[in-house]
């Protein structure tokens, strides 16, 4: 082509990135690759090796170690014995080599940034601006973290030996934001990257020698998921941080449920990208782009559900189609490269499947008229519009270059849709008006929402899903917490006995006699009769009857977990709100302490029911204190945004409250959540299930909204299953010993809800550090990070 021609047809010529530096390291290795463990390289124990490949070109790249169970313990047991010297060092100490770290990743960024491309087909332009920076980044603020950790975490220790597991979408970035929090910590790491992307975590590996991280503080094993699984069920992991799939992240909360292992996931979304009809049209254009088109929409928090204001759609949809038409798929070294390839050709099929179902499904398939390279995997932008909320590529995570577009009419229509999936992670809302987006933000059940941008990470921001796209934090303080725990957990005694489960709810069920002392079941703001019209019977100290407490089924806890959704709007109240009403159940309470203290002295001995009264009066205040103080940060990304962390409640909340405090343990639970905004069914003592009455007699005098604390007495075992298992219930905290806890783990990996469990631990609720404050409210809130741009 003559340079006229040329100019005429604006046509870029290919600018590719030069793989020579990155290919002379892969043949240094003799492009094979063993195990990174204690510091040194080790060849699979079972001697079995599988190939990573260029997915833009089929051509292979390495031999990669498949790690098996030997292989996988041997990395623990180099974690585990690295622990010691790790955590003797100073927070300084641990610092300078997180700095090390960052400095080693900018000196190397355009050896990783092709190595990444190489490995992963991502536009080359990513790789080096977007995901390589974010990775020096991340191990820059996390060396500021560990420096920080002693002062800004004052009684908190790390978890211990970490397994982590990672996919193949950000390869290296995930492990820069798994390893770094949890060095920054105090923590040791056994790392398993994803099989098709393993490469740059073992140039990482190369680094960490490099920059003489002592030998065994972090550990790279490849493999696949029997690899993962493998590190999932080792005992001697005290905490698992799991990116990847929802199916998968479902797997291990069931594999993790019989033990102690601390669990955060990181799971799929279908982020709506919402497009109101004020917007600057053209700017969300670019938005899209970035947020369906990156990374080949291969990206957890993409964008990928489309919807646009009616009164603007037919004009998005021009502007989109034409903008798609000057996107360009190809060779992803190629520096003009704005799509590059799919990592794999059963995620290949598996997109082609969706589109292909949806289309029948009655979606219009557009696809620009765009040339793909004759080999390697690509696959076109595409953009599915007329899709019915309830199809399937609205509903499930395509995880391709693949846009499914939907309408609506007004701002409350938007919420709803952006709202109507099982996932949470992400969303991106586009308004000039600050007005009407923030509301939407507000009201929209993700852990980041972008305002007017889309697809923006900082390790100052906490990252992370609601609902089934996870649970925890990366990045920012909350993200470590997720490597922290209180120093007095691990050192709290078993709960045994009688502390355990209460005396135990008789076996035998009696017809309600109507004899005086009956409570009833507390639903809705009303007193309820149980389903099954049972009671049992409550003994006190001695033996002796003390009354009779409803025997609460399925259909019951149904029934409270509905009043307790209808009462929702009590997050939305005022904290100033909500603090009044907890001071005024202290003033109600307070007035009625000697009688409830009579009757509870029966079950648990006059002392501790003196305590319990007067310290559940205190814990009152604390929590009416609470209310309008557990404030969220505005956090200062390096771009022109901030990042506003609002602490939001989680919803509607289960809590299976401690059998031996019946009044103490109530409060000491159900106070944070109440206090944060969210409603509650309780199941309150097994052991003293009377305090019921006494509760909701307090509750009826104090202005509590009907709804927000609803009380199912019973068999708990019985009912936290239901509860555990109830789609409708968006958390769970279990007080419990051993089994129970275990149970209510497991139970619940069906919507992923959060749990939270004593790890069937006394834990002494009597005193103020372990009995309440910041950890409990930690637990009460999730963090919602609303990005929002300034300047022109
Ligand atoms: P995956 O969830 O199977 O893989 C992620 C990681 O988990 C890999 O390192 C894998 O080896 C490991 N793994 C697999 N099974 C495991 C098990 N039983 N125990 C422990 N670790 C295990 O994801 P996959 O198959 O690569 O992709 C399938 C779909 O998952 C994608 O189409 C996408 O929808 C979703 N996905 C979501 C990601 C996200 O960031 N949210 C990332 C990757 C995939």
């Amino acid at each position: 082509m003559g340079v006229i021609e040329k100019f005429g047809t604006m046509e870029y010529g290919p600018a590719p990135e030069d793989a020579k530096e990155s290919l002379v390291w892969l043949d240094a290795q003799k492009r094979r690759f063993g195990h990174f463990i204690g510091g040194e390289w080790h060849a699979p124990a079972e001697g079995k090796y599988f190939e990573t490949a260029d997915p833009s070109t089929g051509e292979k790249l390495a031999d990669i170690a498949q790690g098996s169970t030997a292989d996988v313990d041997a990395a623990v047991k180099a974690a585990r014995s690295a622990l010691p010297g790790w955590q003797k060092l100073s927070g300084h100490a641990r610092a300078k080599y997180l700095y090390a770290l960052a400095r080693q990743v900018q000196k190397h960024s355009r050896r990783l940034a092709v190595l990444e491309t190489l490995d992963n087909g991502k536009p080359i332009r990513e790789s080096r601006d977007i995901d390589i920076p974010l990775v020096a980044r991340h191990f820059y603020h996390h060396a500021g973290w560990a420096q920080l950790r002693e002062q800004e975490f004052p009684g908190y220790e790390a978890c211990g030996v970490v397994g982590q597991i990672i996919p193949w979408n950000f390869p290296l970035l995930m492990l820069a934001w798994k390893i770094a929090p949890a060095l920054a910590t105090g923590n040791t790491v056994v790392l398993k990257p994803a099989e098709y992307t393993p490469l740059t975590a073992l140039a990482f590996a190369e680094l960490c020698n490099e920059v003489g991280l002592p030998a065994g503080v972090v550990n790279i094993v490849t493999g696949d998921g029997a690899t993962g699984e493998a590190l999932v069920k080792h005992g001697d992991v005290d905490k698992i941080a799991f990116t990847g799939s929802t199916e998968v992240g479902r797997a291990i909360r069931r594999a993790t449920a019989q033990s102690h292992k601390k669990l955060s996931l990181e799971l799929g979304g279908k982020s709506p990208f919402i497009v109101f009809e004020d917007a600057d049209l053209d700017s969300a254009v670019e938005g899209l782009v970035d947020g369906i088109w990156l990374n080949q929409g291969q990206v957890c928090c993409a964008g990928s559900r489309l919807l646009v204001q009616e009164s603007v759609a037919e004009k998005l949809t021009k502007k989109l189609r034409k903008r798609m038409s000057t996107l360009r798929v190809g060779a992803p070294l190629d520096k003009a490269i704005d799509i590059g390839a799919i990592i794999a050709r059963v995620q290949l099929e598996r997109i082609d499947g969706l589109v292909k179902q949806g289309i029948a499904e009655g979606a219009t398939c557009w696809q620009p008229e765009i040339v793909l390279p004759t080999r390697g995997l690509f696959y076109k932008p595409t953009l599915l519009s007329n899709v019915h909320p309830t199809s399937i590529v609205a509903q499930q995570e395509i995880f391709g270059p693949v846009l499914a577009a939907m309408t609506f009419r007004t701002p409350r229509e938007a919420v709803e849709l952006a709202n109507n999936t099982v996932y949470g992670l992400a969303a991106s809302v586009w308004s000039e008006s600050v007005n009407v987006a923030l509301q939407a933000a507000a009201q929209i059940k993700a852990g980041v929402i972008w305002v007017n941008s889309t697809n923006l990470f900082d390790a100052a921001c906490g990252f992370g899903g609601y609902r089934e796209s996870g649970f925890g934090r990366e990045g920012g303080r909350e993200g470590l917490l997720e490597y922290l725990q209180p120093a007095w957990l691990k050192k709290a005694p078993a709960m045994t006995g009688a502390a355990a489960a209460g005396n135990g709810a008789p076996d035998v069920a009696i017809p309600s006699s109507g004899i005086d002392r009956t409570v009833k079941l507390y639903i809705g703001g009303k007193q309820a009769r149980p389903d099954s019209g049972y009671s049992i019977p409550v003994h006190g100290l001695r033996g002796e009857l003390l009354g009779e407490a409803p025997l609460g089924n399925r259909k019951d806890i149904r029934n409270a977990v509905e009043a307790a959704r209808k009462a929702e709007s009590w997050g939305k109240t005022t904290a100033h709100n909500r603090a009044q009403v907890l001071f005024y159940i202290a003033e109600n309470l307070s007035q009625r302490s000697d009688e409830i203290q009579k009757r509870l002295a029966a079950a648990v001995g006059e002392k501790q029911a003196a305590e319990e009264v007067w310290l559940s009066i205190e814990r009152l205040f604390s929590y009416a204190a609470w209310a309008d103080k557990f404030d969220g940060a505005v956090h200062n990304p390096p771009f022109r945004n901030i990042s506003i962390a609002t602490n939001e409640p989680i919803g509607t909340v289960g809590v299976v409250c401690p059998a031996g405090e019946p009044l103490l343990g109530f409060f000491s639970l159900v106070l944070p959540l109440i206090s944060a905004g969210n409603t509650v069914v309780a199941i309150p003592s097994e052991k003293y299930p009377l305090i019921a009455g006494d509760l909701y007699q307090v509750f009826e005098t104090s202005d509590l909204p009907g709804g927000v604390v609803n009380l199912v007495t019973g068999r708990t075992s019985e009912l936290l299953k239901v509860l555990a298992e109830h789609d409708d219930v968006d958390a769970l905290w279990c007080y419990g010993d051993e089994a129970t806890c275990a149970s209510a783990k497991a139970l619940s990996a069906g919507n992923l809800k959060q749990v939270w469990t004593n790890e069937g631990r006394a834990i002494d609720l009597f005193s103020v550090e372990q009995g309440e404050g910041r950890l409990y409210l930690q637990h009460a809130y999730q963090v919602k990070n609303i990005w929002v741009p300034y300047g022109e």
